[in-house]
């Protein structure tokens, strides 16, 4: 492929070619990034083209994915998700500059299609004919979602833990589910056995350089739909790291071409028991495994598997990192609900979350404008939704009972 450069070590800076390695650096086991000819990308991306291009999807940044042909790419529309305007939520908290990026609008309900999407067109490309993952839940039912109609074997590793929406996703995609007795750590390294094993392709987080290069596709979105204008913060929930490290190479490579003049702060949000990305940033050293166990179960994650990127994102966007309960994370849910008419599973309600402490800490000035992405819809854990709200209320199906009812919640 033309346009990729190289397979850059974002830890020892090694070059590799892309046939040298499917997924690590050959020489000190770190995580990978594709760099482009950008100078070649320039001639073929440009403003005009993107005002003219009438692909409301991923692949309308075909020029900069690690993909040849759009042939290749799975049949259903991923990407191009709302950014909505809550003024609502954004006026009473004082920070009127607003938006959400709802991204439970994709395929599978979740910001981790980009990243599948990307995954299996390259698997296809390859001529794979089975690809694996290991997941909190939404990578795998992502991935599962995207090879649903392939002639493509998926099978999937996933802790006992995940949540029985994601896991009936899988199964109705008719991937092969295997339940770990453990936690998602576990999970991902007997994946990774299993991928030695049988050579199955591995999607997974870290170990899989293209995912990066699909997250990064939501960075771009943001910046097309505010008008190219970069937002002041953007809010996102880190548990392996990936998403926030590809948000960032969006905005950076955006940043590359001319398309933004400046970058934004990007803000990672954790849950309080699985900080070890906060941690490392703060401290200014390595990532040190933590408990990992938080109700967001997409967020629980006791080693990152980007951390490093993770790091360097927060650390070059001159952002910061913050934790949040699990209380604050369920309370979260009915609010975005309520401001900004998206429902949000936990991990993705962290931002908004993470959002209000950093408000309180007044990290946030009024006159920023502030994007959160909802990563996940609803939907997804409606277990933990309910434990946020109340009870609905059960009646005899009889008018005299009804006007109690509306008498006592003062409904007219
Ligand atoms: C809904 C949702 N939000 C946030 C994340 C965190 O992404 P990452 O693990 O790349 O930090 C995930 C990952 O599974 C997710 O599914
Ligand atoms: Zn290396």
């Amino acid at each position: 492929m033309k346009k990729i450069k190289t397979l850059q070590c974002i830890r020892c800076g090694k070059d590799h070619k892309l046939d040298e390695t499917k997924y690590n650096c050959t020489a000190c086991g770190g995580n990978l990034q594709v760099l482009y000819d950008y100078n070649l990308i320039k001639k073929r991306m440009n403003f005009e083209e993107l005002s003219e291009n009438q692909d409301r999807s991923i692949w309308r940044y075909l020029d900069i994915l690690p993909v040849s042909s759009l042939k290749d790419t799975p049949p259903v529309q991923v990407g191009w998700t709302p950014l909505y305007r809550a003024e609502k939520m954004g006026d009473e908290i004082g920070v009127p500059n607003l938006y959400v990026k709802d991204d439970g609008r994709n395929p599978s309900a979740s910001f981790k299609d980009r990243a599948s999407a990307v995954v299996t067109a390259r698997a296809i490309e390859l001529e794979e004919k089975v690809v694996t993952c290991a997941s909190t839940g939404n990578a795998a039912s992502s991935l599962a979602c995207m090879t649903g109609s392939l002639d493509m074997k998926t099978v999937i590793f996933v802790p006992e833990t995940a949540p029985a929406p994601k896991v009936a996703q899988l199964l109705v995609y008719g991937a092969a589910v295997i339940m770990v007795k453990g936690t998602y750590d576990d999970a991902f390294e007997l994946c990774l056995k299993a991928s030695q094993e049988y050579g199955w392709y591995n999607r997974s987080t870290g170990i899989n350089p293209f995912t990066r290069e699909g997250k990064k596709t939501c960075a771009f979105e943001i910046c097309e739909q505010l008008d190219w204008e970069t937002p002041d913060k953007v809010f996102v929930p880190v548990g392996d790291g990936n998403i926030i490290s590809g948000i960032w190479k969006g905005f950076v490579e955006f940043h590359r071409l001319g398309f933004i003049d400046r970058l934004p702060q990007l803000v990672a949000v954790q849950a309080e028991k699985s900080d070890a990305v906060k941690r490392a940033f703060e401290t200014g050293g390595d990532i040190q495994p933590v408990s990992g166990q938080t109700v967001a179960d997409s967020i629980s994650v006791s080693l990152p598997r980007d951390g490093l990127a993770a790091v360097m994102a927060v650390r070059d966007s001159k952002g910061f990192a913050l934790s949040v309960t699990d209380n604050e994370i369920l309370s979260a849910i009915p609010a975005i609900a309520r401001g900004s008419n998206v429902f949000a599973e936990p991990a993705a309600a962290a931002t908004y979350a993470g959002l209000l402490k950093a408000v309180r800490e007044e990290k946030v000035k009024e006159n920023e404008s502030v994007v959160l992405l909802v990563t996940g819809n609803g939907l997804k854990d409606v277990q933990s939704a309910m434990k946020s709200v109340g009870k609905p209320i059960v009646i005899k199906p009889e008018l005299a009972e009804l006007k109690k009812v509306v008498a006592d919640n003062k409904l007219v």
